[in-house]
């Protein structure tokens, strides 16, 4: 019998025929990740048609998309699978070019699972505003329509200068809400490890205090983020002489709430069914209890996953590894993570306790909460 089979069907309860079973492609080595990383219009793990999940599955997300990669066929893709420039998508994407609300649409910057973002202008003030839109392809479905809205309000809650704001919100002309957020003009963590490699340490150390800070904010609303990953953390560059954090090391801001959830109130509404029971989240970026589903998803799970962003920005590699993403999924269940000083010899010892405490496969075992993870790493800087 395939061993991979047996494995899924044990440890990650995979029904036979899931969509997630498909999800898993070919085995090969996922030791380092940045190899992994999107192609144009696709995230680099296999065909993205073949791994998409139907709508109404849509909780998993595979680590690599990211901004212009659709991993949704649509014409936006094409364009972008076939090596077309950005501005090749604005001629088929009939938003572009539209005047709404006030907004004048000018182009699209990202297409995900669930959503669209739009790099927009307010017409009165000429404002920059950034626009997310629920999917075409999702449009009129409650439970996707209410999740959407649960992004907006759980975003609301928090006002933090490591959150993405969000500043509006609407329904477009064709029936689809919408909600507007500043533009950044940054890239996100997963596209500058790609473009430039490994985060420097002191520069990578002033990225993390700054996820922890936007975490503790989080966890202070009762907000669980449930998808840190480098396509969701935004890092907008330090503007010449201002006093940025950190001696020029930009600013982070922390996006995407679209699986968001509030522990022990948030039940789910039937798209994203509260643990345990439902695989929530972005595969490589996994906590134990996620990839498992054996516990709830608390705040505890997103300062796994902040570990394991710290070891990818530090290394463009992750501590949990295998020849396949169901490979990666038991090592985060089952094996000690890799240190970073085995990548790396020039952080410090200390950085990896830090991080294998992060890592601990019991949530009771890792730190009580972001503020005291954020201040053990502050003790690494010093
Ligand atoms: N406020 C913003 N300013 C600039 N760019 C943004 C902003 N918000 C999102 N983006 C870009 O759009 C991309 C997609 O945003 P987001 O992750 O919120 O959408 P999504 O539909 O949930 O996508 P996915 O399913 O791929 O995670 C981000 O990776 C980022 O590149
Ligand atoms: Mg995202």
């Amino acid at each position: 019998m395939d061993t991979r089979q047996v494995i899924s069907d044990e440890v990650l309860h995979v029904a036979p025929g899931s969509p997630l079973r498909r999800s898993f492609g070919p085995a090969r080595d996922r030791s380092a990740f940045a190899e992994a990383l999107p192609e144009p219009g696709g995230d680099g793990l296999g065909p993205a048609a073949e791994r998409r999940l139907p709508p109404r599955s849509g909780i998993v997300r595979h680590a690599g998309r990211d901004r212009g990669a659709a991993s949704a066929p649509s014409a936006v893709r094409g364009g972008a699978a076939a090596g077309l420039p950005p501005g090749g998508t604005a001629a088929v994407d009939p938003l572009v070019g539209r005047t709404e609300h006030g907004l004048h649409i000018e182009r699209l910057i990202a297409e995900g699972g669930m959503g669209a973002v739009y790099a927009a202008r307010r017409v009165a003030t000429g404002e920059r505003v950034a626009l997310k839109v629920l999917r075409r392809v999702h449009a009129g479905d409650s439970g996707i329509e209410s999740r959407f809205a649960r992004e907006v309000q759980l975003a609301r809650r928090i006002d933090h200068p490591n959150v993405c704001p969000v500043l509006g919100e609407g329904r477009l002309e064709d029936g689809r809400p919408f909600f507007l957020m500043p533009l950044f003009d940054g890239i996100t963590l997963s596209e500058e490890v790609r473009r430039n490699g490994p985060l420097p340490l002191d520069r990578a150390l002033a990225v993390a205090d700054q996820i922890l800070a936007g975490l503790a904010a989080m966890h202070a609303a009762k907000v669980v983020h449930r998808d840190l990953q480098p396509g969701n953390i935004l890092l907008v560059p330090a503007a010449p002489g201002a006093g940025a954090p950190g001696d020029g090391a930009p600013t982070v801001k922390l996006i995407d709430l679209g699986f968001a959830h509030e522990p022990g109130v948030d039940k789910g509404d039937g798209v994203t069914p509260d643990s345990p029971g439902s695989l929530v989240g972005t595969l490589l970026f996994m906590s134990p209890e996620q990839a498992m589903r054996s516990r709830a998803i608390t705040e505890r799970s997103d300062l796994f996953a902040a570990a394991l962003l710290i070891y990818y920005a530090l290394s463009g590699k992750l501590p949990f590894r295998g020849r396949g993403d169901l490979d990666v999924l038991v090592a985060i269940v089952r094996s000690a993570p890799v240190p970073l000083r085995r990548e790396r010899r020039d952080v410090p010892r200390v950085l990896d306790e830090v991080l294998a405490r992060a890592l601990s496969k019991h949530p009771d075992h890792r730190f009580a909460g972001a503020s005291a993870m954020r201040d053990a790493l502050a003790a690494v800087r010093a």
